[in-house]
């Protein structure tokens, strides 16, 4: 038996769904029930099924889903497979700011800790940030922990005030501006298209900023035929099944999350056997708090 079959005899099973993001190996895209960005992947936790999920992401994904539906088992494939950038703000920040402001909406990109989603208002993701901020009644905004998403958003929503955060997503940030000017130049009819995690000057050179969704609906539908691809290069493999006639370069220096990496067949088998992994939300009224932010996302994004 194949790896792949065994997968699916488990997914029979167990009575078992997977979900995958865009930025897993190709192999782990290929057997996973549903593969989409952070917005489309909450929004498919809830409902389905299946008494258990199994997540192919980083934590706050699993944490997420597991908010999403306390009664259902969410396996993580890797434990360790975190998002750096979900831990990159202190209590502290936030505390300063509410005090500072008095009509302050705390606005937390999904790609954070539980925890800190319990000290937020509202949850967004890179496909629903712009249009939820713009539509908050509040005028003051603290944008956690992206400070690249959270210039983005402040910039399409210029009549809001925005407090920003020094949090970053390390392969993202990483990118160079003259890479992808060296690319420009080497393949003058691309489009450059990038996700709002990348800097300031990586996007001012963007033809199409968007989730790595949006890149993928953006590339199916142009007439282009080359692309100049600014986000995590696992998306290849959806760009690639979405457009057979099309062109997609990456940075010279590949922009690989070592995290979402972590996720293997095997270790998908491994937790579908023996049930390993598995997300334990037992924080109360911070859990409560934490959910009430994605069940806020879900409603304002709709
Ligand atoms: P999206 O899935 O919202 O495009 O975000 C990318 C990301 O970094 C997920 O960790
Ligand atoms: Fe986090 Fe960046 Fe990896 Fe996304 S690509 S999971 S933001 S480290």
């Amino acid at each position: 038996m194949t790896k792949q079959e065994e997968i699916q005899k488990l997914k029979d099973e167990k009575d078992a769904v997977i979900l995958a993001h865009y930025y897993v190996r190709p192999e782990v895209q290929e057997i996973a029930d549903y593969v989409g960005d952070s917005y489309f992947l909450s929004k498919k936790a809830v409902g389905l099924p299946q008494r258990t999920i199994v997540f192919c992401g980083v934590s706050f994904m699993g944490e997420s889903a597991k908010l999403l539906n306390p009664s259902k088992t969410v396996l993580m494939p890797d434990a360790e497979a975190d998002c750096p950038m979900a831990h990159m703000v202190v209590r502290e920040t936030i505390e300063k700011a509410r005090a500072q402001y008095e009509d302050l909406a705390v606005v937390c990109y999904i790609n954070s800790t539980a925890e800190i989603k319990s000290w937020s208002d509202v949850c967004v993701t890179s496909a629903n940030a712009v249009q939820i901020v713009r539509n908050l009644p509040n005028q003051n905004i603290l944008f956690i922990p992206d400070r690249n998403l959270a210039h983005y958003v402040a910039e399409q929503v210029p009549e809001k005030q925005f407090v920003l955060n020094e949090g970053y997503c390390p392969i993202h940030e990483n990118m160079r501006a003259a890479e992808i000017q060296k690319l420009k130049k080497q393949h003058p009819s691309a489009r450059v298209l990038a996700h709002p995690e990348c800097s300031q000057e990586v996007l001012a050179l963007a033809d199409y900023i968007g989730s790595t969704s949006g890149i993928i609906q953006y590339a199916e539908e142009s007439l282009d035929k080359e692309f100049i691809i600014g986000t995590e290069s696992g998306v290849q493999y959806a760009l690639q099944r979405a457009r057979r006639d099309a062109v997609f370069y990456f940075p010279e220096t590949e922009p690989v999350c070592t995290d979402m990496k972590r996720i293997t067949l095997d270790k998908i088998i491994e937790v579908m056997k023996h049930g390993g992994n598995e997300v334990c939300m037992d924080n109360g009224q911070a859990d409560e708090a934490a959910k009430q932010t994605l069940t806020k996302m879900l409603e304002l994004a709709k």
